[in-house]
């Protein structure tokens, strides 16, 4: 295998297995000849070290830490393969997921522990009581993926990350993280960026669109502000969870740019104005989810063309007009309309709830540009292919 197929192969196979949400460790190769490779040796007063400072370990891992073994690829939570410039064995990731490993009061610092793993592609620790991320994080060479949610990092934003440059996956969701995102992360390269379930508040930063993931969460935060206009430039995006933060103002008709989007969830929050014209660009749209804002006015009903349309819930809102094609749909309860003020449909908000809405003055900064449409309906793409697998939405739950 050359270098780079070694390293594309290990990569995808573990973003695919990641992406799965699923777990596991990956079988450790023996050493060629019985003899253990000088890689792999040096690691071994790493981990012993390491095991030192692990006061809880409540599924039995370190048993298997045997310092009499110097061979660490047989060690739990330790994966070995060859490295590429010298073919020889070495410890190429980690797979803590679901250990629980703490230290003393609980706390467990990285530090001091994964800089030293300096051959690692991968370091996944969900559910585990890691406290910190070192910057020395920046010196391991092929480092693509970071994985410490639903651990017990607080603080602002770990901007060590940003020098972690190759990192293509990195998942800090169900933290205690606060205060605001910086920029520098929406120019991380990364296909998978998850952040929900912490205490974010603020902004989110003007350049979200200069972001090249695929699948990004922010959901569960409590972000406050605008979704940022540049969002339409992010041509990769998939999926984009805002659900239950705090943002405010109209949904920038850029959105309509994304058509690769298959889901777009900004439920539970306080987002106003009508939905853009340009929503019936999202041609690729499975799942859009609106409910719980205060959105009003007419449904634009090209939406519910949308051949892979599963489901759209406008629920608790104050729409007032829905055309015939989501009507159909309405029916076959893949579009939720509940509790809105359209006269004619069951379960709608009272006429006084609604009269109380509509008696306020509502109006979006971006008025002229709501019924810009930024594609041509005449011109979308046959046959888009449904996503095999939604993968965002299994960020929300913090175990793996
Ligand atoms: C590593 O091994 C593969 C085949 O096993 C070989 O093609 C490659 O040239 C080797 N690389 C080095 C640096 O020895
Ligand atoms: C690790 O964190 C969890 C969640 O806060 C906590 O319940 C647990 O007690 C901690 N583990 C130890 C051993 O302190
Ligand atoms: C959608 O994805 C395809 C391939 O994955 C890509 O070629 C195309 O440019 C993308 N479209 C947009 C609007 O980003
Ligand atoms: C529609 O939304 C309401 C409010 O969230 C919910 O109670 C109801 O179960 C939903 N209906 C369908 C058919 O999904």
């Amino acid at each position: 295998m050359g270098t780079t197929s070694f390293f594309v192969s290990l990569l995808l196979s573990t973003l695919l297995l990641h992406l799965c949400l699923s777990h596991g460790v990956a079988a450790a190769r023996p050493p060629a000849g019985g003899k253990i490779s000088p890689r792999v040796l040096k690691f071994y007063p790493v981990i012993q070290e390491f095991k030192t400072r692990i006061t809880s370990d409540p599924t039995g891992i370190l048993k298997t830490w045997n310092p009499n073994d110097k061979n660490v690829c047989n060690y739990k939570g330790f994966f070995c393969d060859l490295f590429p410039t010298d073919n020889l064995t070495t410890v190429a990731g980690v797979d803590f997921n679901g250990f629980g490993f703490a230290g003393k009061d609980g706390k467990l610092p990285l530090s001091g522990f994964i800089e030293k793993l300096t051959d690692i592609t991968t370091f996944h620790a969900n559910s585990n009581n890691f406290t910190d991320i070192p910057w020395q994080i920046s010196t391991i060479p092929y480092f693509f993926e970071l994985d410490l949610s639903n651990n017990k990092l607080s603080g602002q934003f770990p901007t060590q990350v940003f020098g972690a440059k190759q990192l293509t996956f990195l998942d800090l969701r169900y933290n205690a993280l606060n205060g605001a995102v910086p920029p520098q992360v929406f120019l991380l390269d990364v296909d998978v960026f998850f952040i929900n379930d912490n205490y974010f508040e603020q902004k989110l930063p003007d350049n979200l669109g200069s972001t090249p993931a695929i699948y990004v969460t922010f959901a569960n935060n409590k972000f406050t502000g605008e979704i940022p206009r540049s969002i339409g430039r992010s041509k990769n995006l998939q999926e984009v969870l805002l659900l239950n933060n705090k943002l405010t103002g109209c949904l920038p008709f850029e959105i309509g740019y994304l058509q690769n989007a298959t889901v777009f969830d900004a439920s539970f929050n306080y987002l106003t104005g009508p939905i853009p014209q340009s929503f019936q660009c999202l041609y690729s749209i499975e799942v859009l989810n609106l409910a719980r804002n205060n959105f009003y006015g007419s449904i634009p009903d090209a939406i519910c063309k949308h051949p892979n349309l599963q489901s759209l819930d406008l629920s608790n809102n104050y729409f007032t007009e829905v055309g015939p094609e989501c009507r159909k749909l309405i029916a076959t309860k893949v579009v939720n309309t509940t509790k809105n003020c359209i006269k004619d449909l069951p379960n709608q908000r009272t006429k006084a709830e609604c009269a109380a809405f509509f008696s306020k003055p509502h109006k979006c900064a971006n008025e002229k540009f709501l019924t810009q449409i930024p594609c041509n309906p005449a011109h979308r793409p046959a046959n888009i292919e449904p996503s095999a697998t939604l993968v965002s939405y299994g960020a929300l739950t913090p175990h793996k």
